[in-house]
């Protein structure tokens, strides 16, 4: 056992000692403190107080001790702090006492994550929940069904998944299988993963008439992490459904663009490969994410929201090296392919510009 700080909070845990897994007992993973912080800023950031907040696969704790440490007091009005493992209860227990914090707003439990989702419901409490985080090892699938009934009207749906493998197209079956959609592996697996996992979840909302709509979605080292703010209707879900398109990519000349057909010719003759369905909808909400860059207190997060506020908000992205090894041209300086392209880098990859450009003018500004 070590004892940690984690910016406000201590935490008496167990460090992993090879990589983490599944099996493992309730322990702390360092590699996530991004992900947390992240998650702390936003709840900063959005304009909801005197929320039910649960964090359903909590661990340690560590995420739950934050927000109770460094989320602005007016707005969290219980929180539910929810993990299987046997040991959770004692180990979460210690940790308030290690940080000396006597919170009357705490519901802790020691349940299967769907089954304490849809048993809250109590003469104080209505069940329904305006934050839920869930934050799995691998998929987050075992989890959505219960947490998309559970989640209120305007209330926020933060989704962390690992199987990165699955979602880049590692495994062709899986994705197919677990997320509905086919992937191709190229430069633009990161993005088409995450946009496929956004249609995934937004898929099993839309049956019930909730539209999950992205506020912030990223992908960062071995994780994709999304936020979904939940709105009510018909006519929103049917908005939402006609954005889960193909991303048609072409080998040969490297264009692309999105349709709601796979089976299209590039104007170079040809055939074009296709991802998905996925959604070719916003990332990000603008307003949020520059809020977030202003009042982000972590200054090792500061460099990553600045590159996702700036980024342009378009599907898919053009890879100098990629196009440098196929037109066989002088790999471009990035500043003046910005310049040339009226692009902006992307999170997705160092070497990546997003523009409205298509591949026939970038040769010719770039070649
Ligand atoms: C990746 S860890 C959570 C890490 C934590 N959120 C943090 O920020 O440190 C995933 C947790 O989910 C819990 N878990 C997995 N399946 C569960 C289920 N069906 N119900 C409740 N907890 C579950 C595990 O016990 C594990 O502690």
């Amino acid at each position: 056992m070590a004892i940690l700080t984690e910016h406000s909070t201590k935490i008496s845990v167990e460090l992993p000692t090879k990589d983490v897994h599944k099996k493992m007992d309730v322990f702390y993973n360092p590699a996530m403190t991004s992900n947390r912080n992240i998650s702390i800023v936003l709840l900063n950031s959005i304009p909801n107080t005197g929320m039910n907040i649960c964090d359903l696969l909590a661990g340690t704790g560590i995420r739950s001790l934050r927000f109770l440490n460094e989320v602005e007091k007016d707005k969290i009005q219980n929180l539910f702090v929810n993990d299987k493992k046997e040991n959770f209860v004692k180990v979460f227990e210690n940790n308030l006492k290690l940080n000396r914090i006597k919170n009357k707003k705490i519901t802790l439990k020691n349940q299967e994550a769907s089954l304490f989702l849809l048993t809250q419901h109590t003469d104080d409490f209505c069940g329904y929940f305006d934050y839920i985080d869930i934050d799995p090892f691998g998929s987050p699938n075992p989890f959505l069904s219960a947490a998309i009934c559970q989640i209120k009207r305007e209330g926020i749906l933060a989704i962390t998944a690992t199987d990165t493998a699955a979602l880049t197209g590692t495994y062709p079956k899986a994705t197919k299988r677990k997320y509905w959609a086919t992937q191709l592996k190229n430069h633009l697996m990161h993005e088409t993963g995450l946009r496929i996992l956004i249609r995934k979840v937004q898929l099993q909302g839309i049956q019930f008439d909730k539209a999950l709509i992205p506020i912030l979605s990223y992908s960062k080292d071995h994780y994709f992490r999304l936020y979904f703010r939940s709105e009510k209707g018909k006519t929103k879900s049917d908005e939402l459904l006609k954005q889960h398109q193909y991303l048609l990519f072409c080998s040969k000349c490297l264009n692309y663009k999105t349709s709601i057909y796979n089976n299209e010719q590039c104007a170079c003759k040809n055939q074009f490969q296709f991802v998905g369905p996925l959604w070719a909808g916003p990332l990000f909400d603008k307003q949020l994410l520059a809020t977030m860059a202003k009042t982000n207190p972590f200054p090792e997060d500061q460099k990553f929201l600045d590159l996702l506020k700036d980024e342009k908000d378009v599907v898919g992205f053009h890879d100098l090296h990629v196009i440098s090894k196929k037109y066989k041209i002088e790999p471009p300086k990035m500043e003046m392919a910005l310049k040339k392209l009226h692009g902006t880098r992307t999170h997705f990859s160092p070497n990546g510009v997003k523009t409205e450009k298509d591949i026939k003018e970038i040769i010719k500004l770039l070649g």
